[in-house]
């Protein structure tokens, strides 16, 4: 799927399909967009069949016209764009999105997006062009690598012309172009990686993705066996990898795009191939979900391959503790207790609170980088899920600066994030009778206290942490990995960009 920017007179364009967009109201056909200030004969005829209602004009809604008078395309797809006055960042995602879908199903090949030229609110015309790559993309997106019988056939759509207006684009519009095409490399390596289940997708698969992407980009790698593991004392790792066969891998990934003396942003992954809860183990239902409890991993992959594609002007190291939460004859056991890589003691009062106890010692690896700031990302809490539903990711940091910057980076990729408090009260909730904190916190404020544990070994850093329970995944008919928060990630690594 190539991309590419066009500018110039829509109606003269040679495409296989020329994408137009008509807002719905009273004067629906006068609106269309600003794009398509056709010459007179085209919005003519396009204007007749919009009087005659035969596009609903609501988001979303499309019509497919053939052999349109005055436009050189072979056929035109209008796309309701709903009321002009509520169009914002959602709509243009969902119109760019549902013309994607038409485009699949029709077979074309070559298609003229009219649609990045819709002003929308402070957003620049750099944002409407990623954003139209990453709703394609996402609406292109695929996974069927595991079904059997003959390969479908590809999808026949191989090039979208962004339309930009009739001045010719500028070198911006080409940078946002290349960072947005990374970027859903990014995503979509995310996404396949979650959805590949835990039998593919074991903590020795994450490893050998993040090597083979190492050789294509460049990359510095290392990854760390157990028994590297062992020799460094990161024992409440290690204590969550004890009730399974399959072999820990902590995996070091360095993209140094940036200066020699730039500090890295260290971004942390939550690496659990299969949580099963271990000896304190989870009820059957969709227990087959907690296949994409490896999605902070997979998210910190994706933003590396996003990143280093782009070619990206930063130092950015990504740490992902990689393993399965299994039960078994040798597994954790709740009361017992163990010792992480900073020297603090964990009483584990409940294993399926695992994924604080593989961060923790990851976070603690984190500082021998020397850091601007650590990021960690993690389907942590089911908590997060009851408090943010699937809208938000939750943000937690120690630092305010950085939660600001976390916050714009969000904003700007619409994968949106809600801050939650760490205030110390809450840190009481963790108070153990036999070491120096216990691994869970209670009922009350499940998030919190989470992040709080986390937070402990966070305390020379500049630090956040983004539970991703809510938002990496879907569930139900369209289950599946979203691929978030890769697009937050690169526009959060960025702004670490030539310093
Ligand atoms: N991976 C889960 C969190 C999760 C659950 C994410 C459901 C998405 C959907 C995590 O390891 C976990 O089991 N957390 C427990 C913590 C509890 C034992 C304190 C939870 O949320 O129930
Ligand atoms: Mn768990
Ligand atoms: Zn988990």
């Amino acid at each position: 799927m190539e991309f590419s920017i066009r500018s110039g007179a829509p109606e003269s364009a040679q495409t296989g399909c020329l994408v137009l967009g008509v807002y719905k109201g009273p004067d629906a056909m006068f609106e269309m967009t600003r794009a398509t200030q056709l010459a007179d004969r085209a919005a003519g005829v396009l204007q007749r069949v919009l009087t005659q209602g035969d596009l609903s004009c609501r988001l979303g809604s499309t019509l497919l016209l053939r052999a349109v008078e005055g436009i050189k395309a072979d056929r035109v797809l209008l796309v309701g764009l709903g009321e002009k006055a509520k169009f914002g960042e959602a709509a243009y995602r969902e119109a760019v999105r549902a013309a994607t879908n038409v485009l699949k199903d029709i077979g074309a090949k070559h298609a003229l997006l009219a649609l990045c030229e819709l002003k929308i609110g402070r957003r620049t015309s750099a944002w409407n062009v990623r954003h139209a790559v990453l709703s394609v993309r996402d609406a292109l997106y695929r996974f069927d690598q595991l079904k059997s019988g003959k390969a479908p056939a590809a999808p026949a759509l191989s090039h979208i012309a962004l339309f930009v207006g009739t001045q010719p684009a500028g070198a911006q519009a080409q940078s946002a172009l290349k960072e947005a095409i990374a970027t859903a490399d990014g995503v979509d390596l995310a996404r396949t990686l979650g959805n590949l289940p835990s039998n593919h997708c074991t903590p020795t698969h994450l490893a050998e993705v993040a090597a083979k992407m190492a050789k294509d980009f460049k990359l510095g790698i290392e990854v760390l066996e157990r028994k590297d593991l062992e020799r460094l004392g990161m024992g409440s790792f290690l204590s969550v990898t004890r009730g399974s066969r399959e072999a820990p891998k902590f995996i070091v990934l360095k993209h140094n795009g940036g200066a020699k003396k730039a500090k890295p942003v260290v971004l942390v992954g939550k690496g659990i191939t299969f949580d099963t809860g271990g000896i304190s183990l989870k009820p059957a239902g969709e227990m087959d979900e907690m296949k994409f409890d490896m999605s902070g991993a997979g998210s910190v992959l994706g933003v590396i391959r996003a990143l280093a594609g782009m070619k990206a002007r930063v130092n950015v190291i990504g740490l992902v503790p990689a393993c399965e939460n299994m039960p078994g004859g040798l597994a954790t056991k709740p009361g017992d207790i163990v010792k992480a890589l900073d020297g603090q003691t964990i009483e584990i009062l409940n294993t399926d609170a695992e994924g604080r106890l593989i961060l923790c010692d990851a976070i603690a690896y984190a500082k021998r980088f020397e850091p601007e700031a650590v990021v960690d990302i993690a389907t942590l809490t089911g908590a997060c899920v009851v408090a943010l539903g699937h809208v938000a990711s939750g943000l937690f940091a120690n630092d305010q600066k950085l939660a600001d910057r976390v916050l714009d980076a969000a904003d700007d990729a619409w994968d949106r994030v809600w801050q939650l408090p760490l205030y110390d009260e809450y840190q009481e909730q963790l108070r153990s009778n036999f070491a120096d904190m216990a691994n869970i916190g209670g009922r009350p404020a499940g998030s919190v206290t989470a992040a709080c544990f986390l937070s402990r070994f966070a305390k020379q850093l500049k630090w956040a942490h983004l539970d991703i329970a809510g938002t990496a995944w879907k569930s139900g008919r369209d289950k599946g990995s979203t691929g978030r928060p890769v697009p937050l990630l690169v526009r959060f690594a960025l702004q670490y960009a030539n310093r």
